[in-house]
């Protein structure tokens, strides 16, 4: 079966956080992390014959939906679980609060590596949690942790939560398991509770590496963290908030759950049709999609050749977004530059980055062009390359 990612609906009038931004500009949105595709075919009609219903109240959570999750990540993942796991949320973000509250008393604090997804920084401090930043490190061409620090950081008496990305948003890393093994062990002699951020897990680009869910590299492991997933990113259908945690630990679960009544909503009746369909019937455009964003990271690092300054320091390895080094351009503020240059990218001081940008590929290639054309007249200008 073959899809268009070629054309894509014009977002520039709908309700999209990502177009609405830069309404009557001329700047090409390319920042917060969904895609500017259509779904798949089975999850639009999924959705369509949920509106036909006419009737929008309250959601219950059917059997189906649990079987979707459960075969899906047994299938994609060899992760077996039972039903009785899964959180439905109504996004990953409440999940990333309520696993700091149940693992973190106030005063306590929460390890995080960075730069990150901001929400990994932003939750500890909203909820009154303290939090102990471990910067990335790159190391034999690859973006890595910094195994001296993060150990550093976990001995800290006050440590009680490691969040973990992974793939990791931005630098597009997928952890090797020997790299989370050592995570794993790192958790458990310091006892803390991980959360597990695998959002971007069913979008690893490249053929040669597979993503490890956590959770699945020992019964210890499983115990002591909270996944999160969701098919929103994968089949870019965040605006139908839903999201899941899986928890295999029913003490930690039940904990879990408490807490994160306060904080999020349901899901929504349109994500739950969304989830299953994306589940059961999405594989041929999943694996469509990953090669279209393929032949767009060629693009990316074929046209970065030619914009000295600029470093994409490693192929993206999953998701849609590529983390680029702009510190060399000379910019004050690069992320500025560019947007005066017409492209509205990810701003790295938002992932305590600052000097970089995100680059969201997640687009038609023709668009994906104008972007890094438009780019290179920023960096033509540069000061520091005068
Ligand atoms: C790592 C990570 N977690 C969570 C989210 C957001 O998830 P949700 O829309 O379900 O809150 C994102 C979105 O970019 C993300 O990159």
């Amino acid at each position: 079966m073959s899809f268009d990612f070629d054309s894509c609906p014009d977002r520039s009038t709908s309700d999209s956080t990502k177009w609405h931004k830069y309404t009557g500009r001329d700047i090409i949105p390319s920042w917060i992390a969904d895609m500017d595709f259509i779904s798949p075919p089975e999850v639009i009609e999924a959705v369509r014959e949920r509106a036909a219903h006419g009737v929008y109240g309250y959601p219950a959570q059917r059997d189906r939906t649990f079987e979707a999750v459960v075969n899906h990540v047994k299938n994609r993942h060899q992760w077996t679980i039972g039903k009785e796991t899964i959180t439905f949320m109504c996004s990953l973000v409440p999940g990333i609060h309520a696993a700091i509250r149940v693992g973190c008393a106030p005063g306590q604090s929460v390890v995080s590596t960075f730069p990150v997804y901001p929400p990994f920084l932003n939750a500890p401090t909203l909820s009154e949690r303290g939090l102990l930043k471990v910067p990335m490190a790159f190391e034999n061409g690859q973006w890595t942790f910094d195994w001296v620090a993060l150990e550093k950081a976990c001995a800290q008496p006050e440590a009680k939560v490691l969040l973990l990305c992974s793939p990791y948003n931005p630098l597009a890393r997928v952890f090797s398991r020997e790299e989370l093994l050592r995570v794993a062990e790192l958790a458990k002699r310091h006892d803390l509770l991980v959360c597990s951020d695998e959002i971007h897990c069913d979008l690893v680009l490249d053929p040669k590496i597979k993503h490890t869910v956590f959770a699945t590299l020992s019964d210890d492991a499983a115990s002591r963290t909270v996944t999160l997933m969701a098919a929103s990113k994968t089949y870019n259908v965040a605006g139908l908030t839903c999201g899941f945690a899986i928890i295999p630990d029913s003490g930690l679960r039940t904990r879990f759950r408490r807490i994160l009544q306060g904080l999020s909503l349901d899901q929504n009746i349109f994500g739950m049709a969304a989830t299953e369909a994306a589940f059961n019937h999405g594989e041929p455009w999943r694996l469509a999609v990953i090669d279209y964003l393929r032949g767009n990271v060629d693009l990316i690092e074929k046209e970065l050749k030619d914009m000295p300054g600029l470093v994409l320091r490693q192929r993206p390895q999953a998701s849609f977004l590529a983390w680029i080094d702009a510190t060399a351009l000379g910019y004050e503020d690069p992320h500025a530059a560019f947007e005066q240059g017409g492209v509205g990218l990810g701003n790295g001081a938002d992932f305590a980055g600052a000097g970089h940008v995100r680059i969201n590929f997640g687009c038609p290639r023709d668009r994906l062009r104008e972007i890094l054309r438009r780019m290179k007249a920023v960096v033509a200008k540069a000061p520091g390359r005068r």
